[in-house]
């Protein structure tokens, strides 16, 4: 049986593609050091997982990992969870708990949603930061801490600095290396490998045989902009497992959330294909060659119900060529 993914090392996980292969080689320079870490990703981009890898390729392996979110918290709450608290500290506080700096300690601490910590949240982890040191709640005793921090977020902690919503004296001490985690619908690279091993997974877990996916079902995989990125992948090969009864995933097995905007609509025939509909140039600012293929090119995508397959057959290109047309990536 292949590890639990929370047991990965970053050293496990592999990539297709090239910004992410950047983003591990950072990841493995991370484990062997202590500097701070910040993980910068959209929701469900695998921010957590890449936490846990590090700490387990890290020389703190076999000390504890401990996730924390702090956003949406009261403030006592969120101390005595920072901190621990002494039993009779607070109403309600009928034992001694401890606090995730005294948990983590001499492992690794996730501070998660990092940017939507309360000012008093900011303040509290920057002494700690500092000092090295922290009281419980209702205690005089000062505890030391060796605790290695990681943060991950989801936007730019610079920008929330320049927004006057994050310290910037805090930014400056976790900020030692920032990891770009690309989202999924820049990864397409990665799809099929993703798919397969997702697929592998909870086809064992259905007590199912399944040998194939039919060409339109991975087009309609491949073609999907994945807004929840490896989390939603992994419930739709899920979905597309119940459905299929029989040995082959076929395209209706492949199910979209409806309240998210689906990148497969029902195809539309293409019976336009000028990228001026009209025949007029009205209004184009740009009217490059480079210019008029690049609206070209997404106006038959467009037509083509955002079907990469038949959007390339339809060009006369290959899938390559249209990915780097659709990603702007073709030379003006
Ligand atoms: N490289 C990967 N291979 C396979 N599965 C992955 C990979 N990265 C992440 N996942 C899976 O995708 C899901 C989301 O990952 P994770 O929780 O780490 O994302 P996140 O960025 O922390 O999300 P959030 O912003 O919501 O906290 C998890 O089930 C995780 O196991
Ligand atoms: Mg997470």
């Amino acid at each position: 049986m292949p590890r639990p993914l929370f047991r990965a090392k970053v050293e496990d996980l592999t990539t297709a593609n090239e910004a992410m292969k950047r983003c591990l080689r950072l990841a493995a320079l991370a484990a062997k050091s202590e500097v701070p870490v910040v993980l910068l990703g959209e929701t469900g981009t695998g921010k957590t997982l890449l936490a846990h890898a590090i700490h387990n390729s890290s020389a703190r392996a076999n000390k504890p990992f401990i996730a924390f979110n702090a956003s949406a918290m009261s403030d006592t709450l969120l101390e005595s969870q920072l901190f621990g608290h002494e039993r009779g500290a607070f109403t309600g506080a009928q034992q001694t708990v401890k606090g995730k700096f005294e948990l983590s300690n001499d492992g690794t601490l996730l501070l998660d949603e990092i940017s939507e910590m309360s000012p008093l949240a900011q303040v509290k982890i920057l002494h700690v930061l500092e000092y090295g040191e922290f009281e419980r709640l209702g205690s005089e005793q000062m505890l030391t801490c060796n605790t290695r921090i990681i943060c991950a977020t989801n936007c730019s902690l610079r920008e929330r600095v320049r927004e006057g919503k994050f310290r910037e004296d805090l930014y400056h001490r976790l900020n030692g290396l920032t990891l770009l985690i690309p989202p999924l619908r820049e990864r397409i690279e990665e799809l099929p490998a993703l798919i397969a091993a997702e697929l592998k997974a909870s086809a064992f877990n259905e007590g199912k045989t399944i040998t194939a996916i039919h060409p339109e079902a991975m087009d309609k995989l491949l073609a999907y902009p994945w807004p929840g990125n490896l989390r939603e992948l992994s419930h739709t090969v899920r979905t597309m497992t119940l459905f299929c009864e029989g040995r082959v995933i076929l395209p209706e097995h492949v199910i979209f959330p409806p309240d998210l905007k689906s990148s497969s609509p029902p195809p539309a025939p293409v019976t336009e294909t000028s990228p001026w509909p009209n025949g007029q140039a009205d209004g184009v600012r740009d009217l490059s060659l480079a210019g008029a293929v690049a609206r070209h090119v997404r106006f038959v995508y467009d037509q083509a119900g955002r079907n990469q397959r038949r959007t390339a057959r339809l060009l006369g290109i290959s899938r390559a060529t249209l990915a780097r047309h659709l990603r702007g990536k073709v030379q003006k």
